[in-house]
């Protein structure tokens, strides 16, 4: 059985101590705004149901009987409640292969490139990002794609994926790379035989394929944190841009431009684009797939 994050869509839906919490306007706006400030995430105002779908069980667990005792129990938090709450508000999807087009520009065209840079640097390892990398799918499929189409490189362990999100239950579940048949659907019969054991319904990860992937806790509107994260060659940045005000994006992928080394690259959701955010990057097109570059002479 895979690690059970209690956002399962039953868990979304209903409320296992069957009480609702209602929250006012006024407590909605104070939470917006801790949790824009926090986290960058933005929450327009219609939006204030799920909020209060996806908090109301946590309230009632902790006893709290409004949003404004929990907003204080969060300011002032000494129990790690910042972490049920993350958990709480974000949201994982993700898939195996997911955009197997950039994908393929990925592994067959940019991954040559940066190895190249990285030797003519004389340095022997490059170094893959997965920001946002929610339940793990996104890392591992990096790390399987590596492994089918550059098998040297992955055993001379040549590349390293770190892979960080802001919520630490769904890195638990990324860390156990136990997955249902539903998550492995881009994946052909070959591949899941491959790189996964089965576990009665489920598919585990193999250690193979999880020896080159490192996850880790990083909020991505931590700047302080952000900083940590340096010589980076290629970095994922895909379908968690959406989910950001336009100042918190700008803050973000200019400590992303610092992560990466000259000549490295971005990659971004197929919904998502640089306009109006930075001018910093260079459009490198692969046909239809657009990637970003930092250039090599800055
Ligand atoms: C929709 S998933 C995207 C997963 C994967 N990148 C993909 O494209 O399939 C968005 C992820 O971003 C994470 N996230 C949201 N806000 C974040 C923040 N401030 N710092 C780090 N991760 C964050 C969420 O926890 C979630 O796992």
């Amino acid at each position: 059985m895979p690690v059970q994050t209690g956002k399962t869509p039953g868990a979304l839906r209903s409320n296992p101590y069957g009480k609702e919490i209602r929250m006012t306007d006024d407590e909605f706006e104070q939470l917006v705004r801790f949790i824009y400030e926090k986290t960058g995430i933005e929450f327009k105002s219609s939006k204030k149901y799920l909020l209060e779908n996806r908090l109301s069980p946590r309230l009632v667990e902790l006893g709290c009987t409004s949003y404004h005792d929990y907003l204080l129990l969060l300011k002032y938090d000494s129990n790690n409640e910042f972490q049920h709450f993350t958990s709480a508000i974000t949201i994982n999807e993700t898939s195996f292969l997911r955009n197997m087009p950039q994908l393929r520009v990925f592994v067959d065209e940019v991954l040559p490139r940066v190895v190249k840079q990285a030797q003519d640097r004389a340095v022997r390892k490059v170094r893959l990002w997965s920001a946002g990398c929610s339940s793990g799918e996104e890392p591992y499929s990096l790390a399987l794609l590596i492994a089918e189409k550059h098998p040297r490189l992955f055993n001379q362990k040549a590349v390293e994926i770190v892979a960080t999100d802001i919520d630490e239950e769904i890195l638990a579940k990324a860390r156990e790379g136990v997955y249902s048949e539903f998550s492995l659907r881009n994946l052909s019969p070959i591949q899941k035989n491959n790189h996964f054991t089965r576990e009665g319904r489920y598919f585990r990860i193999t250690p193979k394929i999880k020896s080159i992937v490192r996850f880790t806790r990083l909020n991505l509107h931590d700047s302080a944190r952000m900083r940590l994260m340096h010589d980076v060659d290629i970095i994922f940045f895909r379908n968690v841009m959406i989910y950001f005000g336009t100042e918190a994006r700008k803050q973000i992928l200019a400590n992303m431009y610092d992560s990466l080394n000259p000549g490295g690259y971005l990659f971004l959701g197929h919904s998502e684009s640089l306009h109006g955010l930075t001018k910093a990057f260079k459009l490198v097109n692969f046909g239809k797939i657009i990637v970003y570059q930092k250039q090599i002479r800055v």
